[in-house]
């Protein structure tokens, strides 16, 4: 059994490390077949369903989306590319859903055109085969096509517990107009991504208190305004005008690694671009001071080594942080050379590093 994950372009040697990493830390061996710049990496091992359950997609930080590999199809007759995928599918149950998708590189966008009028066809067909539900079914697996050319097909399956509900693992969100910054889509992708809506709602709170370290423009300030949160934006450069304007928004021009809050805040959030270690020090001092019990962060990776300086990186918070804190960290959609850190000092239910 393989698994066929998808990443953002280029980070296809992070992904595997990862996997390959995590798989050996639970006594599993897999390899990884990973291209650069192809948006995907295919992790094959002996045990597969132990290979799965050691490796739960919300506990993968380089990981878009997690799915188990059913058939590769090579050399598919243009004319007719539904009877082979429908052949592959042979004796299975019904799935839930139909995802038909390309990985979000440079030679698969060409193909998601392809994939729109291959899904509308290919629907009804597995409809009468008995291969998919009548309606979607939340439940039940998802079947994951992945066109990689217009004659190489991947078919996959995906269990809505431990992988993205999104195409493409992708979460599409749209900048608000009065949004400050591209970069509030970050935290926006943050909170819908690394918490579920009941922690949302018991971890976020109007009323709340919260910094934003490295806060200009504004965006990271404003969603959090948005949410009803009091901020205290700390950042040497401007803020927005609307931002400063809007109720619970102080500014203050001042070194983030320096300012410390005059009294225990719930949140700090921060986007200040820095040496990655020297920022998950200064996080996790918030943490051991008891400055803030819940944060989110953003890691700039070096340009070569980067899951190995992620993975420095968090154990060397969680260590500083001198308390059990839960981390969940992911490389987000809208994240480029970085990744995104929820850190939360009590035990969260589900998930990744809890
Ligand atoms: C990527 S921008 C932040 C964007 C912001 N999160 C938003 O949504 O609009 C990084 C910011 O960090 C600030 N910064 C960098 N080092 C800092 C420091 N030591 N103290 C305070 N701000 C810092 C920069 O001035 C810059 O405005």
């Amino acid at each position: 059994m393989s698994l066929l994950c998808y990443c953002r372009a280029g980070f296809e040697p992070e992904l595997a490390a990862e996997l390959g990493e995590r798989a050996a830390e639970a006594g599993l061996h897999g390899h990884a077949r990973a291209n650069r710049g192809d948006g995907f990496v295919v992790f094959a091992g002996a045990d597969g369903d132990e290979l799965d359950r050691a490796l739960p997609w919300r506990s993968l930080v380089f990981a878009r989306q997690k799915l188990r590999l059913l058939a590769e199809l090579r050399g598919i007759d243009p004319t007719d590319r539904i009877a082979p995928v429908l052949a592959s599918l042979q004796g299975m149950a019904a799935f839930g859903d139909l995802v038909v998708e390309h990985p979000d590189s440079d030679a698969g966008k060409p193909l998601s055109g392809l994939a729109r009028s291959f899904g509308n066809a290919v629907r009804p067909a597995l409809r009468k085969a008995g291969l998919l539900a009548a309606s979607v079914e939340a439940g039940a697996p998802r079947l994951h096509i992945c066109f990689l050319a217009g004659d190489h097909v991947l078919v996959a399956q995906g269990d809505p517990r431990d992988s993205a509900p999104w195409p493409l693992g992708i979460p599409r969100l749209k900048l608000h107009p009065e949004a400050p910054s591209r970069s509030a889509l970050k935290l926006e992708e943050a909170l819908l991504t690394l918490l579920d809506e009941r922690e949302r709602a018991t971890l976020l709170r109007p009323g709340m208190r919260a910094a934003d370290l490295g806060a200009a423009p504004g965006g990271w300030t404003w969603v959090l305004q948005r949410n009803g949160l009091h901020v205290t934006a700390i950042d040497n450069g401007p803020l927005r005008q609307h931002v400063l304007d809007s109720a619970g928004v102080e500014h203050l021009r001042a070194d983030g690694f320096a300012w410390q809050p005059p009294r225990p805040l719930d949140w700090m959030v921060c986007d200040m671009v820095e040496q990655p270690r020297r920022v998950a020090s200064r996080m996790a001092q918030w943490f051991a001071q008891g400055w803030c019990n819940r944060a989110i962060f953003n890691l700039k990776l070096p340009m070569k080594k980067r899951w190995l300086e992620t993975r420095l990186c968090l154990d060397q918070f969680q260590a500083e942080a001198g308390k059990p804190v839960t981390i969940r960290a992911r490389q987000l959609y809208h994240d480029r050379e970085e990744i995104t850190v929820l850190a939360v000092a009590q035990p969260l239910l589900r998930g990744p590093r809890d």
